[in-house]
């Protein structure tokens, strides 16, 4: 059995992001496509004496984040322990964040696909990619996403997801706030909003453009319902994403939950241009520049 690896899994944007009404289980029926891009958590996962699980994190918000059983990563350990019955193992998990923490980008669900694609390894349990994503799934929403990566179609909560072949590649500049949003509390705001949403719908000229790599066409087609809700509990956000329009971005949307500002752009140094202008605004507190889509979580040992 190896005794280390390494696994490395992306943050993701949603380009559009339709939010239906509530479920039975408390979750909104949601249509969305999911983008991973070149933001990356890098785990390193250390085989451990039977029974002991431990996590530990450097980097981005590594000092806010909870270590114990209510981290989602420690979750997906105990969740590979249970689902192959594997008393026998033990697993020390080393995380390096880069995904901001709470920034709507799934930086939690993305460490937790890295841990069950790391444990799956280490203990040789043989689990599908299918299997994967039905544990993913009852750990968050957004996991069978970071497992998979590229360019995604989501419904049901989100976890139900399907890839698309969209053609070329983007060029994100990411605008991060000095805080972080709860997604439940995003979610309360837009039923106090929207108290009867409509079953959410994608727009098949986004599913063309992505297809058709319409750069123009994406970007007209860049949507999140939970906008409204985020810009009204933060407002300086719509400040945000107006000064990367102005700066030349083909397209701005709130990161699913956000408060991460996404801005699309055609060339990487567009993307840097418009980095350049969001740098000097008042509310961002650091800017990152990615491009997509990239692979999910992957052993890269
Ligand atoms: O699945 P996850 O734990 O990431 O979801 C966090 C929260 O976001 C849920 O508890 C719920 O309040 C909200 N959510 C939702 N509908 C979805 C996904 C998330 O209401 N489809």
């Amino acid at each position: 059995m190896t005794g280390q690896l390494h696994v490395r899994v992306a943050a993701k944007v949603n380009l559009s992001l339709r939010v239906g009404p509530t479920r039975s289980d408390g979750y909104h029926e949601l249509a969305t496509v999911f983008q991973a891009l070149s933001l990356f958590d890098d785990l390193t996962a250390r085989n451990a004496p039977a029974g002991e699980l431990s996590l530990s994190f450097r980097g981005e918000g590594a000092g806010f984040l909870p270590t114990d059983e209510t981290n989602l990563a420690i979750r997906a350990a105990k969740a590979m322990m249970e689902r192959f019955e594997r008393p026998d193992v033990g697993v020390e998990l080393h995380i390096d964040k880069h995904i901001p923490v709470a920034g709507g980008m799934a930086g939690g669900s993305a460490d937790a696909a890295a841990v069950l694609v790391a444990c799956n390894e280490l203990w040789q349990c043989g689990a599908t990619p299918q299997e994967l994503a039905k544990i993913g799934a009852g750990l968050g929403a957004d996991v069978p996403f970071s497992l998979l990566g590229g360019t995604a179609v989501g419904t049901a909560r989100g976890d139900r997801v399907t890839p698309i072949a969209a053609a070329g590649t983007y060029y994100w500049t990411l605008a991060l706030a000095p805080y972080g949003l709860s997604t439940p509390a995003v979610f309360n705001h837009f039923d106090s909003l929207v108290p009867e949403p409509n079953h959410p719908q994608l727009e098949p000229e986004l599913l063309h453009a992505l297809e058709s790599g319409d750069l123009d066409g994406v970007a007209a087609g860049l949507t999140n319902d939970l906008e409204p809700a985020v810009v009204e509990l933060q407002p300086e956000l719509g400040q945000t994403l107006a000064c990367g329009r102005q700066a030349g971005a083909l397209g701005a949307v709130i990161s699913g939950s956000g408060p991460t500002c996404a801005f699309l752009s055609s060339t990487m140094r567009d993307a840097q241009r418009v980095a350049d202008a969001l740098s000097a605004v008042n509310g961002v507190k650091a800017v990152r520049t990615a491009s997509g889509p990239v692979p999910g979580a992957v052993v890269v040992r």
